[in-house]
Protein backbone atom coordinates (compact mmCIF):
# COMPACT_ATOMS: atom_id res chain seq x y z
CA UNK A 1 0.00 0.00 0.00
CA UNK A 2 1.37 3.53 -1.44
CA UNK A 3 1.74 5.96 1.71
CA UNK A 4 -0.79 8.43 -0.59
CA UNK A 5 -3.38 5.34 -0.46
CA UNK A 6 -2.98 4.97 3.22
CA UNK A 7 -3.27 8.28 4.23
CA UNK A 8 -7.27 8.72 2.55
CA UNK A 9 -9.85 8.20 4.12
CA UNK A 10 -11.62 4.87 3.69
CA UNK A 11 -15.55 4.16 4.51
CA UNK A 12 -17.99 1.08 4.34
CA UNK A 13 -20.92 0.82 5.67
CA UNK A 14 -22.93 -3.21 6.34
CA UNK A 15 -26.20 -4.27 6.67
CA UNK A 16 -27.21 -5.74 9.68
CA UNK A 17 -28.08 -9.72 8.32
CA UNK A 18 -27.55 -12.13 10.15
CA UNK A 19 -24.50 -14.68 11.15
CA UNK A 20 -21.56 -14.91 8.25
CA UNK A 21 -20.18 -17.63 6.83
CA UNK A 22 -16.83 -18.27 5.98
CA UNK A 23 -17.38 -17.37 2.31
CA UNK A 24 -18.75 -13.96 3.82
CA UNK A 25 -15.71 -13.74 6.05
CA UNK A 26 -12.44 -14.37 2.77
CA UNK A 27 -14.81 -12.55 0.19
CA UNK A 28 -16.15 -9.18 2.21
CA UNK A 29 -15.26 -9.48 6.06
CA UNK A 30 -11.19 -9.99 5.39
CA UNK A 31 -10.75 -7.79 2.71
CA UNK A 32 -12.89 -4.74 4.58
CA UNK A 33 -10.37 -5.31 7.19
CA UNK A 34 -7.27 -5.44 5.41
CA UNK A 35 -8.07 -2.31 3.65
CA UNK A 36 -9.13 -0.54 7.16
CA UNK A 37 -5.57 -1.09 8.85
CA UNK A 38 -4.17 -0.13 6.16
CA UNK A 39 -5.41 3.07 5.94
CA UNK A 40 -4.59 6.18 8.02
CA UNK A 41 -8.81 6.93 8.68
CA UNK A 42 -11.30 4.28 8.34
CA UNK A 43 -15.26 4.08 9.29
CA UNK A 44 -17.39 1.08 9.37
CA UNK A 45 -20.49 1.27 10.29
CA UNK A 46 -24.31 -0.87 11.06
CA UNK A 47 -26.38 0.83 8.29
CA UNK A 48 -29.34 -0.41 10.59
CA UNK A 49 -31.55 2.94 8.83
CA UNK A 50 -30.89 1.17 5.47
CA UNK A 51 -32.04 -2.28 7.09
CA UNK A 52 -35.35 -0.46 8.58
CA UNK A 53 -36.92 -0.16 4.83
CA UNK A 54 -37.09 -4.02 5.03
CA UNK A 55 -37.30 -4.83 8.80
CA UNK A 56 -40.18 -5.01 11.06
CA UNK A 57 -39.42 -6.99 14.11
CA UNK A 58 -37.89 -4.58 16.04
CA UNK A 59 -36.65 -7.67 18.45
CA UNK A 60 -35.01 -8.48 14.94
CA UNK A 61 -33.15 -5.17 13.92
CA UNK A 62 -31.60 -5.27 17.51
CA UNK A 63 -30.40 -8.86 17.83
CA UNK A 64 -28.60 -8.15 14.15
CA UNK A 65 -27.03 -5.25 14.52
CA UNK A 66 -25.63 -7.08 17.74
CA UNK A 67 -24.48 -9.97 15.72
CA UNK A 68 -22.55 -7.76 12.52
CA UNK A 69 -20.60 -5.71 15.46
CA UNK A 70 -20.06 -8.64 17.79
CA UNK A 71 -18.51 -10.22 14.15
CA UNK A 72 -16.80 -7.44 13.25
CA UNK A 73 -15.14 -7.80 16.51
CA UNK A 74 -14.70 -10.91 17.05
CA UNK A 75 -12.93 -10.99 13.59
CA UNK A 76 -10.10 -8.84 14.09
CA UNK A 77 -11.65 -4.62 13.54
CA UNK A 78 -9.52 -2.37 16.12
CA UNK A 79 -12.03 -0.13 17.63
CA UNK A 80 -9.56 2.18 18.78
CA UNK A 81 -8.66 2.66 15.02
CA UNK A 82 -11.48 2.25 13.00
CA UNK A 83 -14.28 4.54 13.99
CA UNK A 84 -16.93 2.19 14.41
CA UNK A 85 -20.94 2.84 14.91
CA UNK A 86 -24.01 2.89 14.19
CA UNK A 87 -25.63 5.03 11.52
CA UNK A 88 -28.82 5.60 13.69
CA UNK A 89 -26.76 7.26 16.37
CA UNK A 90 -25.60 9.71 14.22
CA UNK A 91 -28.82 12.07 13.52
CA UNK A 92 -25.95 14.62 11.46
CA UNK A 93 -26.02 11.78 8.53
CA UNK A 94 -30.10 12.51 8.84
CA UNK A 95 -30.07 16.07 8.35
CA UNK A 96 -26.86 15.88 5.94
CA UNK A 97 -29.81 13.42 3.74
CA UNK A 98 -32.27 16.78 3.72
CA UNK A 99 -29.51 18.46 2.52
CA UNK A 100 -28.74 16.43 -0.48
CA UNK A 101 -32.36 15.56 -1.12
CA UNK A 102 -32.90 19.21 -2.43
CA UNK A 103 -30.55 19.18 -5.02
CA UNK A 104 -31.35 15.63 -5.74
CA UNK A 105 -32.72 15.22 -9.35
CA UNK A 106 -36.46 12.70 -9.02
CA UNK A 107 -34.96 11.16 -12.33
CA UNK A 108 -32.02 10.21 -10.21
CA UNK A 109 -33.74 7.88 -7.79
CA UNK A 110 -35.86 6.59 -10.91
CA UNK A 111 -33.22 5.53 -12.41
CA UNK A 112 -31.19 3.38 -9.32
CA UNK A 113 -30.86 -0.27 -9.91
CA UNK A 114 -32.50 -1.52 -6.27
CA UNK A 115 -35.18 0.36 -7.11
CA UNK A 116 -36.11 -0.21 -10.92
CA UNK A 117 -35.17 -4.18 -9.61
CA UNK A 118 -38.39 -4.13 -7.25
CA UNK A 119 -40.65 -2.46 -9.69
CA UNK A 120 -39.45 -4.61 -12.17
CA UNK A 121 -40.74 -7.56 -10.06
CA UNK A 122 -43.81 -6.19 -9.23
CA UNK A 123 -44.59 -5.59 -13.15
CA UNK A 124 -43.69 -9.17 -13.57
CA UNK A 125 -46.18 -10.47 -11.02
CA UNK A 126 -49.10 -8.31 -12.41
CA UNK A 127 -48.67 -5.83 -9.08
CA UNK A 128 -48.74 -2.22 -9.05
CA UNK A 129 -45.31 -0.88 -9.77
CA UNK A 130 -44.66 0.42 -7.01
CA UNK A 131 -46.26 -2.26 -4.83
CA UNK A 132 -44.11 -2.58 -1.13
CA UNK A 133 -42.10 0.31 -2.25
CA UNK A 134 -41.38 2.56 0.45
CA UNK A 135 -39.77 6.09 0.38
CA UNK A 136 -36.89 5.01 2.75
CA UNK A 137 -36.53 2.37 -0.50
CA UNK A 138 -36.85 4.57 -3.29
CA UNK A 139 -34.57 7.61 -1.45
CA UNK A 140 -31.92 4.96 -0.56
CA UNK A 141 -28.72 6.26 -2.12
CA UNK A 142 -29.92 9.73 -0.94
CA UNK A 143 -29.09 8.29 2.52
CA UNK A 144 -26.20 5.96 1.47
CA UNK A 145 -24.57 9.21 -0.02
CA UNK A 146 -24.66 11.35 2.85
CA UNK A 147 -23.21 8.51 4.94
CA UNK A 148 -20.41 8.36 2.50
CA UNK A 149 -19.86 12.28 2.13
CA UNK A 150 -20.44 12.72 6.27
CA UNK A 151 -17.20 11.46 7.14
CA UNK A 152 -15.50 13.11 3.87
CA UNK A 153 -14.63 10.40 2.29
CA UNK A 154 -12.08 9.17 -0.16
CA UNK A 155 -12.50 5.53 -0.67
CA UNK A 156 -15.72 3.26 -0.58
CA UNK A 157 -14.51 -0.32 -1.07
CA UNK A 158 -17.91 -1.88 -2.59
CA UNK A 159 -19.11 -5.33 -4.45
CA UNK A 160 -20.19 -4.74 -7.90
CA UNK A 161 -24.16 -4.48 -6.45
CA UNK A 162 -23.04 -0.50 -4.88
CA UNK A 163 -21.17 0.70 -7.77
CA UNK A 164 -23.87 2.82 -9.11
CA UNK A 165 -24.93 4.10 -5.38
CA UNK A 166 -21.43 5.46 -4.86
CA UNK A 167 -21.73 7.05 -8.67
CA UNK A 168 -24.71 8.55 -7.40
CA UNK A 169 -22.99 9.90 -3.86
CA UNK A 170 -20.76 11.79 -6.72
CA UNK A 171 -23.67 13.03 -8.54
CA UNK A 172 -25.11 14.36 -5.11
CA UNK A 173 -21.64 16.03 -4.07
CA UNK A 174 -21.09 17.33 -7.77
CA UNK A 175 -24.52 18.92 -7.98
CA UNK A 176 -24.13 20.66 -4.51
CA UNK A 177 -21.10 21.98 -5.06
CA UNK A 178 -22.53 23.40 -8.17
CA UNK A 179 -25.18 24.41 -6.91
CA UNK A 180 -23.87 26.20 -4.02
CA UNK A 181 -19.95 26.30 -3.08
CA UNK A 182 -17.45 23.39 -2.61
CA UNK A 183 -18.56 21.78 0.73
CA UNK A 184 -18.08 17.98 -0.41
CA UNK A 185 -15.61 15.70 -1.34
CA UNK A 186 -16.31 13.79 -4.21
CA UNK A 187 -15.71 9.54 -3.18
CA UNK A 188 -14.60 6.96 -5.10
CA UNK A 189 -15.31 3.23 -5.40
CA UNK A 190 -12.94 0.29 -4.96
CA UNK A 191 -14.32 -3.08 -5.78
CA UNK A 192 -13.58 -4.85 -3.34
CA UNK A 193 -15.41 -8.48 -4.63
CA UNK A 194 -12.36 -8.68 -7.08
CA UNK A 195 -9.79 -8.63 -3.95
CA UNK A 196 -11.55 -11.39 -2.22
CA UNK A 197 -11.75 -14.87 -3.34
CA UNK A 198 -14.95 -16.80 -4.09
CA UNK A 199 -14.96 -19.75 -1.85
CA UNK A 200 -16.79 -23.01 -3.03
CA UNK A 201 -19.45 -24.31 -0.22
CA UNK A 202 -19.36 -28.39 1.10
CA UNK A 203 -21.25 -29.50 -2.36
CA UNK A 204 -18.83 -27.68 -4.29
CA UNK A 205 -20.94 -24.66 -6.05
CA UNK A 206 -19.93 -21.09 -4.34
CA UNK A 207 -20.74 -21.08 -0.99
CA UNK A 208 -24.02 -19.32 -0.27
CA UNK A 209 -26.65 -19.31 2.34
CA UNK A 210 -29.17 -20.05 0.39
CA UNK A 211 -27.98 -23.51 -1.51
CA UNK A 212 -27.10 -24.36 2.39
CA UNK A 213 -23.71 -25.51 1.71
CA UNK A 214 -22.41 -23.18 3.84
CA UNK A 215 -19.75 -23.51 6.87
CA UNK A 216 -20.75 -20.36 9.22
CA UNK A 217 -17.71 -18.66 10.98
CA UNK A 218 -19.18 -18.79 14.35
CA UNK A 219 -20.49 -22.44 15.53
CA UNK A 220 -18.50 -24.57 18.11
CA UNK A 221 -15.55 -27.04 17.18
CA UNK A 222 -17.76 -30.06 17.02
CA UNK A 223 -20.88 -28.46 14.24
CA UNK A 224 -17.54 -26.96 12.71
CA UNK A 225 -15.56 -30.61 12.47
CA UNK A 226 -19.12 -32.29 10.94
CA UNK A 227 -19.79 -29.94 8.41
CA UNK A 228 -16.09 -30.49 6.90
CA UNK A 229 -16.76 -34.27 7.45
CA UNK A 230 -19.82 -33.39 5.25
CA UNK A 231 -17.77 -32.24 2.36
CA UNK A 232 -18.29 -33.35 -1.41
CA UNK A 233 -15.52 -35.27 -3.06
CA UNK A 234 -14.73 -37.75 -6.01
CA UNK A 235 -14.11 -41.25 -5.44
CA UNK A 236 -10.10 -41.23 -5.29
CA UNK A 237 -8.33 -43.44 -3.50
CA UNK A 238 -6.01 -41.53 -1.22
CA UNK A 239 -2.46 -43.52 -3.02
CA UNK A 240 -3.95 -41.08 -6.40
CA UNK A 241 -3.06 -38.24 -7.80
CA UNK A 242 -5.04 -35.51 -7.79
CA UNK A 243 -5.69 -31.74 -9.02
CA UNK A 244 -6.17 -28.94 -6.22
CA UNK A 245 -7.17 -26.43 -8.29
CA UNK A 246 -10.52 -29.00 -8.92
CA UNK A 247 -11.22 -29.52 -5.39
CA UNK A 248 -12.85 -27.74 -2.45
CA UNK A 249 -11.04 -29.01 0.36
CA UNK A 250 -7.86 -27.85 -0.84
CA UNK A 251 -9.82 -24.36 -2.38
CA UNK A 252 -10.90 -23.75 1.40
CA UNK A 253 -7.71 -24.79 2.97
CA UNK A 254 -5.96 -22.20 0.57
CA UNK A 255 -7.44 -19.05 1.98
CA UNK A 256 -7.18 -19.98 5.62
CA UNK A 257 -4.18 -21.97 6.04
CA UNK A 258 -0.36 -19.90 5.92
CA UNK A 259 1.61 -20.62 2.62
CA UNK A 260 3.83 -23.27 3.68
CA UNK A 261 0.67 -25.46 4.62
CA UNK A 262 -0.92 -24.82 1.33
CA UNK A 263 2.14 -25.34 -0.41
CA UNK A 264 2.64 -28.90 1.53
CA UNK A 265 -1.43 -29.85 0.69
CA UNK A 266 -0.74 -28.86 -2.91
CA UNK A 267 2.49 -30.84 -3.29
CA UNK A 268 0.69 -33.77 -1.50
CA UNK A 269 -2.69 -33.74 -3.44
CA UNK A 270 -0.68 -33.62 -6.80
CA UNK A 271 2.12 -36.27 -5.66
CA UNK A 272 -0.65 -38.87 -4.37
CA UNK A 273 -0.70 -40.45 -1.30
CA UNK A 274 -3.20 -37.51 0.26
CA UNK A 275 -6.51 -39.09 0.88
CA UNK A 276 -9.74 -36.71 1.33
CA UNK A 277 -10.01 -37.88 5.27
CA UNK A 278 -6.69 -36.76 6.10
CA UNK A 279 -6.90 -33.42 4.08
CA UNK A 280 -10.46 -32.51 5.87
CA UNK A 281 -8.28 -32.85 9.27
CA UNK A 282 -5.78 -30.61 8.02
CA UNK A 283 -8.76 -27.91 7.26
CA UNK A 284 -10.81 -28.84 10.29
CA UNK A 285 -7.24 -27.77 11.81
CA UNK A 286 -6.87 -24.88 9.98
CA UNK A 287 -10.37 -23.60 10.80
CA UNK A 288 -9.73 -24.53 14.38
CA UNK A 289 -6.94 -22.04 14.35
CA UNK A 290 -8.80 -19.31 12.15
CA UNK A 291 -11.63 -19.34 14.28
CA UNK A 292 -11.79 -21.15 17.53
CA UNK A 293 -10.64 -17.67 19.22
CA UNK A 294 -13.03 -15.25 17.08
CA UNK A 295 -15.89 -17.66 18.07
CA UNK A 296 -15.30 -16.88 21.63
CA UNK A 297 -14.93 -13.54 21.44
CA UNK A 298 -18.03 -13.06 19.39
CA UNK A 299 -20.32 -15.24 22.14
CA UNK A 300 -18.49 -13.07 25.25
CA UNK A 301 -20.00 -9.83 23.55
CA UNK A 302 -23.12 -11.16 22.40
CA UNK A 303 -23.10 -13.01 26.50
CA UNK A 304 -22.79 -9.15 27.21
CA UNK A 305 -23.97 -6.65 24.52
CA UNK A 306 -23.21 -3.88 27.19
CA UNK A 307 -19.80 -4.25 26.07
CA UNK A 308 -20.82 -3.67 22.31
CA UNK A 309 -22.85 -0.61 23.03
CA UNK A 310 -20.73 0.93 24.89
CA UNK A 311 -18.14 0.50 21.78
CA UNK A 312 -20.17 1.91 19.68
CA UNK A 313 -21.00 4.82 22.05
CA UNK A 314 -17.45 6.05 21.72
CA UNK A 315 -17.43 5.48 18.04
CA UNK A 316 -20.72 7.37 17.45
CA UNK A 317 -19.30 10.22 19.22
CA UNK A 318 -16.35 10.44 16.91
CA UNK A 319 -18.52 9.98 14.20
CA UNK A 320 -21.02 12.73 14.96
CA UNK A 321 -17.49 15.17 15.27
CA UNK A 322 -16.92 14.56 12.37
CA UNK A 323 -20.14 14.55 10.23
CA UNK A 324 -21.10 17.95 12.40
CA UNK A 325 -17.94 19.56 11.04
CA UNK A 326 -19.77 18.96 7.30
CA UNK A 327 -23.36 19.62 8.19
CA UNK A 328 -22.19 22.72 9.30
CA UNK A 329 -20.33 23.45 6.27
CA UNK A 330 -22.69 22.48 3.84
CA UNK A 331 -25.76 24.30 5.99
CA UNK A 332 -23.65 27.64 5.51
CA UNK A 333 -23.22 27.11 2.02
CA UNK A 334 -26.89 27.12 0.91
CA UNK A 335 -27.09 30.12 2.69
CA UNK A 336 -28.48 28.31 6.02
CA UNK A 337 -26.94 29.11 10.10
CA UNK A 338 -23.70 26.76 10.35
CA UNK A 339 -23.69 24.68 13.56
CA UNK A 340 -23.61 26.33 16.33
N1 LIG B 1 -25.93 -0.33 0.59
C1 LIG B 1 -24.89 -1.09 1.21
C2 LIG B 1 -25.23 -2.58 1.06
O1 LIG B 1 -26.35 -2.92 0.82
C3 LIG B 1 -24.74 -0.75 2.68
C4 LIG B 1 -24.38 0.68 2.85
C5 LIG B 1 -25.16 1.67 3.38
C6 LIG B 1 -23.13 1.29 2.50
N2 LIG B 1 -24.49 2.85 3.38
C7 LIG B 1 -23.23 2.65 2.87
C8 LIG B 1 -21.95 0.79 1.94
C9 LIG B 1 -22.17 3.53 2.63
C10 LIG B 1 -20.89 1.66 1.72
C11 LIG B 1 -21.01 3.03 2.06
O2 LIG B 1 -24.37 -3.40 1.21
Amino acid sequence: MSSKAAAKTILTGVKPTGAPHIGNYIGAIRPALELAAAHEKSFLFIADYHALNAVRDPAALKRDSYEVAACWLALGLDPAKTVFYRQSDVPEIFELTQLLAAVTPKGLMDRAHSYKAAVDKNREAGRDADADVNMGLYTYPILMAADILAMDTDIVPVGKDQVQHIEFARDMAGYFNNTFKEAFKLPEYRLAGETGAILPGLDGRKMSKSYGNHIPVFIDSRARRKLVMKIVTDSKLPEEPKDPDNNTIFQIYAQVADASGVAALREAFIKGGMGYGDAKQKLFDALEQAFEKPTAIYNDYMADTKKIDALLAQGAERARGEARKTLSRARAATGLNPLR
